[in-house]
């Protein structure tokens, strides 16, 4: 699907479950890839991100089965067969896609290697900081060139070697550099330490620990002993909540609506969306939850009512950096003022997000004001149908699509296959949710992902 037509609902009643997490794919990928095993990873997010990372893993010569598939996306679950921490050169240049953490990650645990090997990415990756992990694996000893157009930006040419540990105070909280120091660092001899700004996502931490590799956290730093293998073992994801942003916003802004997300992440570096939502009047509980493979997760129920504008505390911004387009959408619904700031971030994700959601907001009537770091957002105005770029992001395409819900008349947004980077079916979902709105009959929402 090229393009998404959206109409205004009026109920939303429904269950559903969005596909695997992204941030926890990748990291699947790689550590079951230099684990001591096999390892089955079940609920795999069958996103073209991810099957990059993992066509990446088997480029350096990690074979992997899949065990089962989702029709006309991918596999999500996969044997993957360790190397014992041992990969082999690629042959050819490998191919990131649209993937900022693929490509970080495997700079972080190719440049360790006793190999060359080339990673490159489309426009979007190719115009996308690098520098930001050059930096840190320089420090380290790597050989890393940047070969792009724009300076410190892929292609990048890894001539890999033995590194040493270094002590890496980020300028920036990201995980993603984090997770790319910590994966090199597991190839050196002594303690590598990352220092961060401030909390970042903890998936590569919490995997490692699951995977028998042992980290230590020490206020905002986290240490890794090199010359640790992973312990093969099945790992199961757990829903995106990234994805579920999209329908926690949509419930939440329609008053007598019901909505329930089965099977979702809920770590609690990742989990300021339902903060936020819930600070602007969301009713959303969290009505069964557990923990599995070291990663929190359960059902949402979220019940839809008045929403009113909030300020975003800046400890939050990393914790919810991807849900501020969707954010951005709830604040037009909402009454009164929503500010965003220290989010300049946003500037460097698959496209400029400030820019792409201001412009879009703006198309639809919201009253907006743009700034370097963020955006304050009058909402209450009402919101009217007009034909969007999704600009080539998902999350934009995907925020867009719901504030569609909400919009008199027709809502287009154009350009939708990069949906396939996150969230493969979204557009399923949206169809479906806009059925319910004209069928009045509660509607179950397929659930697209088949995990067992
Ligand atoms: C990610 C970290 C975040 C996030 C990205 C996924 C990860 O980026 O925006 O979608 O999986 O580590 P930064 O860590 O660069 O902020």
């Amino acid at each position: 699907m090229n393009s998404f037509n959206v109409k205004a609902i009026k109920s939303l009643h429904a269950e559903l479950s969005v596909p695997g997490d992204k941030s926890m794919s990748h990291r699947a990928a790689m550590i079951a890839g230099l684990a001591d095993g096999e390892c089955v990873v079940r609920n795999f997010l069958p996103s073209e991100d991810c099957l990059n990372t993992l066509n990446a893993m088997a480029a350096v010569g990690v074979q992997y089965e899949v065990l089962e598939e989702l029709q006309g996306f991918g596999p999500t679950v996969i044997r993957i067969h360790g190397r014992n921490g041992k990969l082999q050169a690629p042959t050819k240049p490998i191919d990131c896609g649209n993937s900022g953490t693929g490509m970080r990650l495997l700079a972080g645990l190719l440049a360790a290697q006793p190999f060359e090997s080339e990673l490159f990415g489309d426009e979007s990756l190719s115009s996308r900081p690098m520098g930001r992990v050059i930096t840190p694996l320089a420090q380290m000893g790597a050989n890393i060139e940047a070969m792009g157009e724009k300076p410190g930006c892929a292609p990048l040419r890894i001539h890999g070697k033995t590194l040493q540990p270094t002590s890496y105070t980020m300028p920036v909280a990201s995980a993603q550099v984090k997770s790319c120091v910590l994966l090199a660092g597991l190839f050196c001899e002594g303690v590598t330490t990352v220092n961060q700004p401030a909390e970042t996502r903890d998936h590569t931490e919490r995997m490692f620990e699951a995977f028998g590799v042992v980290t230590e956290r020490e206020g905002q730093a986290i240490h890794l002993r090199g010359g640790q293998i992973p312990q093969a073992r099945d790992f199961r994801v757990p829903g995106d909540i990234s994805s579920a942003a999209f329908w926690i916003v949509a419930a939440s802004a329609l008053q007598g609506s019901r909505l329930l997300i089965r099977n979702v992440g809920l770590n609690p570096t990742r989990t300021a969306i339902i903060d936020v939502m819930r600070r602007m009047g969301a009713k959303i509980t969290v009505v069964v939850s557990s923990s599995q493979d070291g990663e929190p997760m359960g059902d949402l129920e979220i019940c839809g009512a008045p929403l009113t504008g909030t300020e975003i505390f800046p400890v939050e911004v990393p914790n919810l950096i991807d849900e501020i387009p969707v954010i951005a959408v709830a604040a037009a619904l909402a009454q009164g003022k929503t500010i965003i700031r220290n989010a300049k971030e946003l500037r460097v994700k698959e496209t400029d997000r400030i820019t792409t959601v201001v412009n879009n907001l703006r198309s639809m009537g919201g009253e907006v004001e743009e700034f370097e770091d963020g955006m304050e957002i009058t909402g209450g105005h009402p919101l009217h149908g007009a034909v969007m770029q999704s600009y080539g992001d998902h999350r934009i395409a995907m925020a867009f699509a719901i504030a569609g819900l909400f919009a008199n008349g027709e809502t287009t947004i154009e350009n939708t296959a990069c949906v396939n980077t996150s969230y493969p079916g979204f557009g399923k979902h949206l169809e479906a949710v806009m059925q319910e709105a004209t069928d009045t009959q509660a509607y179950q929402i397929p659930t697209i992902v088949h995990s067992h």
